[in-house]
């Protein structure tokens, strides 16, 4: 009998430790999650979306080509898929689109050895066919347009967006050089840029051209969003054919009862 209490107490008390380590755990889990979400609480810039602008998908797809498929790839999509989504025809595809030797059917490689890129940057460049929906449109909008010369990293360059980023500023023709005048502790957490050397663009066709590049991103980690709101106005009219339907058939059998 003794000997079971013993037991018992042995018991509770493990049970007792457990709840308190149940605890300690979800109190660790939920400050460290209020932790990540103050450093991505960076204030982004609002980019305006719009899936159903194929000429700004169409330029978005060329700065893509022309600017990061360098370096990154896309590999989740092929080249006919996207010019066939986006109204590209296989001749412009060919002219525009397609520089190494690549074929309609392939998929968007990288032109660059991920061995080679690891040894440069020191990271390989991620795939982005996803990125849009990993770091959602005003992330990446703002990232592009957050880069500034920094002698002091490897590329010449950093980020306020993310700081010690790897990548260089690879769109710095058509923006131009910016140097940082404030990182934003001051003026409502927003980072201050001012342009030393201009572009080949204003500020406000680099903006364009980024908005360009994010809406292809869009497009590219979900293609068949375009399909979906076909679909969705085929539903509502369906829903809609249906109401009236069951209406009167509802007029119809209630007739003889009252
Ligand atoms: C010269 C090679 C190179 C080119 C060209 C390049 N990038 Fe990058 N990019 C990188 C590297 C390297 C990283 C990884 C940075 C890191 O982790 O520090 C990166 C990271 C990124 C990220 C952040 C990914 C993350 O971790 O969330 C985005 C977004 C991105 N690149 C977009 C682009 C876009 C859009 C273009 C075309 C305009 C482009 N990159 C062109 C090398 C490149």
């Amino acid at each position: 009998m003794v000997h079971e209490m013993g037991q018992d107490e042995a018991g509770t008390g493990k049970s007792e430790f457990q709840m308190k380590r149940f605890i300690a755990f979800t109190l660790a889990i939920t400050v460290s999650s209020w932790c990540a979400a103050a450093t991505e609480d960076a204030p982004l810039d609002a980019v305006y979306i719009n899936l159903s602008d194929t000429a700004s998908l169409q330029r978005g797809a060329r700065l893509f080509v022309n600017y990061c498929l360098s370096c990154h790839s896309a590999s989740y999509m092929r080249y006919r898929r996207m010019g066939e989504d986006l109204g590209i025809s296989e001749e412009l595809l060919k002219e525009h689109l397609l520089f190494a030797g690549e074929k309609p059917g392939d998929l968007m490689q990288a032109t660059m050895p991920a061995n080679y890129a690891k040894q440069w940057f020191g990271v390989v460049p991620p795939d982005l066919t996803l990125i849009a929906r990993v770091r959602k449109p005003d992330w990446i909008y703002t990232y592009l347009r957050s880069f500034y010369l920094d002698v002091g990293s490897p590329s010449g360059w950093n980020n306020t967006l993310f700081r010690n980023v790897a990548m260089p500023h690879v769109l710095y023709q058509l923006q131009g050089s910016q140097r940082l005048v404030s990182d934003g502790a001051a003026e409502n957490g927003k980072p201050v840029f001012r342009l030393e050397r201009p572009g080949e663009m204003t500020p406000e066709e680099y903006d364009e051209s980024v908005r360009d590049l994010t809406n292809f991103l869009v497009y590219l980690g979900e293609p068949v969003k375009l399909n979906r709101y076909l679909i969705g106005v085929f539903v509502m009219l369906f829903l809609a054919v249906l109401l009236v339907l069951s209406y009167t058939l509802k007029k119809e059998y209630w007739k003889d009862v009252h």
